[in-house]
């Protein structure tokens, strides 16, 4: 029997397969059924800075009935769906999904400015999750602003958070820095677990007919996964930490290569979206067959195999490669 067990932040995972943050987890029967269906652990949607201020906003306004002071403040987040609920309702359903599953669940934070609104991150675990991720999501448009003070504002949202709990933490980060190993080194140093490469960015459309700017969601596709499988397979062994690959995996194929990249899991949302929760048993499967066909006898045998750091080819990875890719059309 192929050994597909993995291990990321400390958690022990009967293979790599993870539900990424997402509307999966807004359901305890469907975190039931993804649990069936054979995944390893449930990234939960997020909790973002923006509703934990807007609710303390809300009681400051109650405190201050008549004044209308909040009134836009309060219209600034959507008025429906789960980003319309209290972050009581979203420890809440924590718990339901602890008492629902027995896999591990990974509550998620969404944020980027250090304050208050990182003192969740305490009662995501004390509402019992096992891990946090937190994803530093901001687009700088001022060009005052530097790219140090931007990551020393992310670094001191991990620091305050990490003095605070004792669960592992995972951040989930964009790809667009100038000089992203030494920043990765940083978070670790602060005391993150793992890295989550990448936060996918959704890019605003313009309706020509109205000429508004419109939100649009785009499902992801295979071929979005080589940017993190890139970057995973540079830092891998270079920054001592765990990494998950995030964006584009919808096959077995996807979750080896990320393994070989080197890493530990895989989080997966549109495939999942899109194909079924079942489709997890297959890409399970799938995997099965293939490690046993190419004589792998676990994951672990194989992780990392195709970093940087094995492969002992730096060119393959960074500029060199250029060059080969574009001579290859
Ligand atoms: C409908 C939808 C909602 C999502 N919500 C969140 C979220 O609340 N927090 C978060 O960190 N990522 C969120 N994501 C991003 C996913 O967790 C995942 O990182 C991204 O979709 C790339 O993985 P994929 O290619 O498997 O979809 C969401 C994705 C989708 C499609």
């Amino acid at each position: 029997m192929i050994d597909l067990s993995t291990n990321f932040l400390g958690l022990p995972l009967r293979n790599p397969i993870v539900a990424s943050s997402s509307p999966l987890s807004e359901k305890v029967e469907t975190a039931q059924k993804l649990e069936k269906a054979g995944v390893s652990a449930i990234v939960m949607y997020s909790l973002f800075e923006e509703q934990i201020i807007q609710e303390s906003l809300k009681l400051d306004a109650d405190l201050e009935r008549g004044s209308h002071t909040y009134a836009e403040a309060l219209d600034y987040l959507p008025q429906y769906g789960r980003y319309s609920v209290g972050p009581e309702a979203y420890l809440n359903q924590i718990k339901k999904l602890k008492d629902a599953v027995n896999i591990p669940i990974i509550g998620s934070l969404n944020g980027y400015s250090p304050g208050g609104w990182t003192e969740y991150a305490k009662k995501i675990e004390d509402a019992g999750a096992d891990a946090l991720e937190l994803n530093l999501y901001y687009l700088e448009t001022n060009p005052k602003v530097t790219s140090k003070e931007l990551e020393k504002a992310y670094l001191d949202v991990v620091q305050s958070i990490r003095k605070n709990i004792q669960i592992p933490i995972a951040t989930k980060l964009g790809p667009f820095y100038t000089a992203l190993p030494n920043f990765a080194n940083h978070l670790v140093e602060a005391g993150v677990n793992g890295l989550v490469f990448f936060n996918r960015f959704y890019q605003p459309d313009f309706d020509l007919d109205t000429l508004e700017i419109i939100p649009r969601l785009v499902l992801s596709s295979s071929d979005e996964m080589r940017l993190p499988l890139r970057w995973i397979a540079i830092l891998y062994g270079n920054v001592k930490t765990d990494f998950a690959l995030t964006s584009g995996v919808h096959s077995a194929q996807d979750v080896i290569k990320a393994i070989m990249a080197g890493a530990s899991v895989t989080t997966i949302a549109s495939h999942f979206l899109k194909y079924g929760l079942e489709s997890a048993t297959e890409i399970i499967s799938d995997m099965q067959k293939w490690l046993e066909e190419k004589d792998y006898q676990s994951v672990a045998q194989m992780k990392g195999s195709m970093s940087q750091k094995a492969i002992g080819e730096t060119a393959a990875f960074t500029r060199a490669n250029y060059l080969k890719v574009l001579s290859s059309y």
